[in-house]
């Protein structure tokens, strides 16, 4: 049986993790957030004292083609340490874009995100889960939000973490963070063909999750 796999990607603080993490619990799928696996092997690559950069890349994918990680509830172990709280920082969301530029780092982690595919089916959050790595999925959302309120989320989302964060410099992280995203010659920022574009500036989380459900039924 082919598991059923609805992709949603977009930039930075789109409201991505929050809506993708919603529809599976509704659906009772499995949830992949793409994003934390390159937080994490950003993270095993600082571990390892090694730079996130282009010089480095063949000794970094070859941490992250056996990352070990675990993940329970919402909760990540990276080779027995709990990071859950560590990788959500914006200096980790910067080390992840910039491994995330690295081909061989980028196919190091194929076969982790598609194992994730089981029945009775996967929500897959990211920038690539349709274009690349689940290009067959019947249903691909590309969401997107205003650049003010998507700092202005972060913001929030952070504080409430008891993270520190100031709105001026976490403006300018994500659009340096989306450019280089956007940009990049392997995997850019973009929507697959067959996405359906989604703006939810102006639309409570219900009111996304609601929208995508109703696609999905329509496409069953
Ligand atoms: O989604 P999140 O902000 O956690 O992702 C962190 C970084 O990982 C992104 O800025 C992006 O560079 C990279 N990423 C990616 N492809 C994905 C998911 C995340 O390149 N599918």
């Amino acid at each position: 049986t082919p598991v059923p796999v609805l992709c949603v990607d977009g930039p930075t603080a789109s409201g991505k993790g929050t809506l993708a993490a919603a529809v599976a619990h509704r659906l009772g799928y499995h949830y992949l957030d793409s994003g934390a696996l390159y937080r994490l092997t950003g993270l095993a690559a600082r571990q390892a004292q090694l730079e996130p950069e282009p010089v480095n890349e063949a000794e970094i994918a070859a941490l992250a083609r056996q990352l070990p990680v675990q993940f329970r509830a919402d909760r990540v172990w990276l080779a027995g340490e709990e990071v859950t709280e560590q990788i959500r920082s914006e200096a980790a969301g910067m080390d992840a874009s910039r491994v995330s530029a690295l081909p061989s780092v980028r196919e190091a982690l194929l076969n982790l995100q598609h194992s994730f595919a089981r029945l009775p089916g996967l929500v897959a959050d990211g920038r690539d889960m349709g274009t690349q790595i689940f290009p067959f999925a019947p249903l691909k959302v590309f969401l997107t939000a205003d650049a003010a309120q998507r700092a202005d989320r972060r913001h929030k989302q952070l504080i409430s973490k008891g993270i520190s964060a100031n709105i001026d410099s976490l403006r300018a992280d994500l659009a340096a963070r989306d450019a280089r995203d956007s940009s990049r010659s392997v995997a850019p920022l973009q929507p697959a063909q067959d996405a359906l574009l989604l703006d939810n500036s102006q639309l409570s989380v219900e009111e996304s999750v609601d929208r995508v459900l109703g696609w999905w039924q329509a496409r069953q």
